[in-house]
């Protein structure tokens, strides 16, 4: 029995924006998707405890599945395209984070399971494949994806990305701040909401393209300010970010409403991350103002949760 996990994520600055070449930070948190494989006599079956679904296939990838579960079949197809035999086996996922919450929950669930069945092959794939078979479990998922839930799925830590170059790693000095984590409870698409984005883009390119070039010119400034410690700036770029988003349509009232509360109750700035249109919320607040900002959220019916930045990438865990 093998078992390999991968982080979920939120994205810091620069989501939507990433899809069409600018870049975005991704931090990797504390909350992980899992894969146990096992070799089996016969076939292969993969079950998903969070989506409540599964898929049986025969060695040559014809089956019966639902489409929540066709990206693992994609991640099958990838792996034999590299030379990857497929051998009988059962695989169970399961992911601590809420689904369709836009915290990376289907990416990091493709890594580990790409993880996971590679190491029960034999030869545990490196960063790199690992990035380029789970990607194409993504492009199922969402069509459109930039790549930036995978990688940081595979690295972990804090990272730059921009689509066609290798995550680079950003230093963090944010020691005595905490991320809160709010789920808003609404649930999205990401596909229909990157749709949406690309479609508005196209139509205003003139206008819209200045958007663009300013979500990129936020994550540059960023970079500095993480490295410098600087989470009052970091708060304003959230803010001035949320507001991008906004503008591009992926907010909602229940997501506004959240990121004024969090700014009320004394975070440094908040945020909606991932696609939107739902899922969550992030603000940055000083370690001792979080809890209480947190219970403030709490107080108004939603899921809020602390967490550090720069959890660890996929690995194989001992089991
Ligand atoms: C989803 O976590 C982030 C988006 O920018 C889509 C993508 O980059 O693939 C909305």
């Amino acid at each position: 029995m093998i078992e390999a996990s991968a982080p979920g994520k939120v994205i810091l600055f620069g989501e939507h924006f990433v899809v069409k070449g600018s870049r975005a930070i991704a931090t990797a948190v504390d909350l992980r998707a899992r894969a146990r494989a096992e070799r089996a006599e016969r076939g292969i079956s993969i079950d998903s405890a969070n989506l409540g679904s599964s898929a049986r296939l025969s060695l040559d990838l014809s089956g019966t599945y639902g489409p929540e579960m066709a990206p693992y079949v994609a991640v099958l197809r990838a792996l034999r395209e590299r030379g990857y035999s497929l051998i009988p086996h059962r695989a169970l996922l399961t992911s601590e984070m809420p689904l369709s919450a836009g915290l990376g929950s289907s990416a990091a669930s493709s890594v580990a399971y790409a993880l996971a069945y590679s190491a029960l092959h034999g030869s545990p794939l490196g960063e790199r494949e690992l990035f380029e078979v789970s990607l194409e479990g993504e492009r199922v998922a969402h069509g459109n994806p930039s790549g930036i839930d995978n990688a940081i799925a595979v690295k972990g830590g804090t990272v730059v990305y921009r689509r066609g170059e290798a995550p680079r790693e950003v230093e963090v000095r944010l020691g005595g701040h905490s991320l809160i984590i709010v789920d808003s409870g609404e649930k999205r698409s990401t596909r229909e909401a990157v749709e949406g984005v690309l479609r508005l883009a196209d139509r205003h390119w003139r206008a819209l393209e200045k958007l663009y070039l300013a979500a990129d010119a936020i994550v540059e400034e960023a970079i500095a300010l993480l490295s410098a410690g600087d989470a009052e700036g970091l708060g304003e770029l959230m803010n001035v970010n949320h507001g991008l988003l906004s503008a591009v349509g992926v907010s909602t009232a229940k997501l506004d409403l959240i990121a004024h509360e969090l700014r009320r109750a004394g975070a440094l700035g908040a945020k909606l991350t991932g696609a939107g249109r739902g899922g969550c919320v992030i603000a940055i607040a000083q370690a001792g103002r979080a809890q209480r900002i947190a219970e403030h959220v709490k107080g108004l019916g939603y899921e809020a949760f602390l967490s550090g930045l720069g959890a660890p990438g996929a690995r194989l865990e001992t089991i």
